[in-house]
């Protein structure tokens, strides 16, 4: 090809070929590097994050006859990072609850930290609400639900975190959290403190 453009006696025909040259080279150098971070990326395939929940408690579920919520809860989230290579950083992570698909507490924010290999952390959250607005049918299915003798918690968390490998931190990835609590009424009493200590496993997807 060069010799083609050799025998060509245009002066810029030269200056093209440069360019074409320097182009492929570019491309040759963006796409090795793309295979090199994919080839990492497949040995790596880094597992989401797992995360369980310890321990659950209810301290107060009240509704006022004009429907306005106050809650507060109380729970341990187990965090667990199943990857021995990669590290996480978990940059923002919320926590809020939610009872027959209501939210019923505000987003309570956790601190951000770095989570190593194989790395385990316990998180401990309160999350409260105060005259909530919920739906005129909570009372009606919270009652249900205490003469069933328990209840059905949702826990939900979302944030950020980003892989480290090495040295290499990647991009922010989106990731959330769903887990499902069965709380039995305690022996004192329906208005009693609700709490649940069974290790319940939570789905994460990012
Ligand atoms: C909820 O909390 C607010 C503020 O603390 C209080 O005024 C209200 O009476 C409480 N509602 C119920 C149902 O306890």
């Amino acid at each position: 090809m060069s010799q083609i453009h050799a025998k060509s006696p245009q002066h810029c025909a030269n200056k093209n070929h440069l360019k074409i040259t320097k182009k492929k080279l570019f491309y040759t150098i963006l796409s090795s590097i793309l295979l090199i971070i994919l080839i990492f990326w497949l040995i790596l395939h880094p597992t989401n994050p797992q995360f369980s929940l310890k321990q659950v408690d209810i301290n107060q579920l009240i509704v006022s006859p004009t429907h306005l919520l106050n809650s507060s809860i109380q729970l341990t989230l187990l965090s667990t990072n199943p990857n021995p290579r990669v590290g996480i950083y978990y940059d923002e992570m919320q926590v809020y609850a939610s009872y027959k698909a209501q939210q019923i507490t505000l987003h309570s924010y956790l601190a951000p930290f770095y989570q190593d290999h194989k790395g385990t952390d316990l998180l401990s959250a309160v999350l409260v609400a105060n005259d909530l607005p919920v739906a005129s049918s909570f009372n009606y299915d919270l009652g249900r639900d205490q003469m069933a003798g328990r209840l059905v918690l949702n826990v939900k968390a979302n944030g950020l975190l980003r892989w480290k490998v090495g040295l290499w931190v990647s991009g922010k990835y989106r990731f959330s959290v769903s887990c499902v609590a069965v709380l039995v009424f305690g022996t004192s009493g329906p208005a009693g403190p609700l709490s649940s200590r069974q290790g319940t496993q939570c789905s994460t997807t990012i």
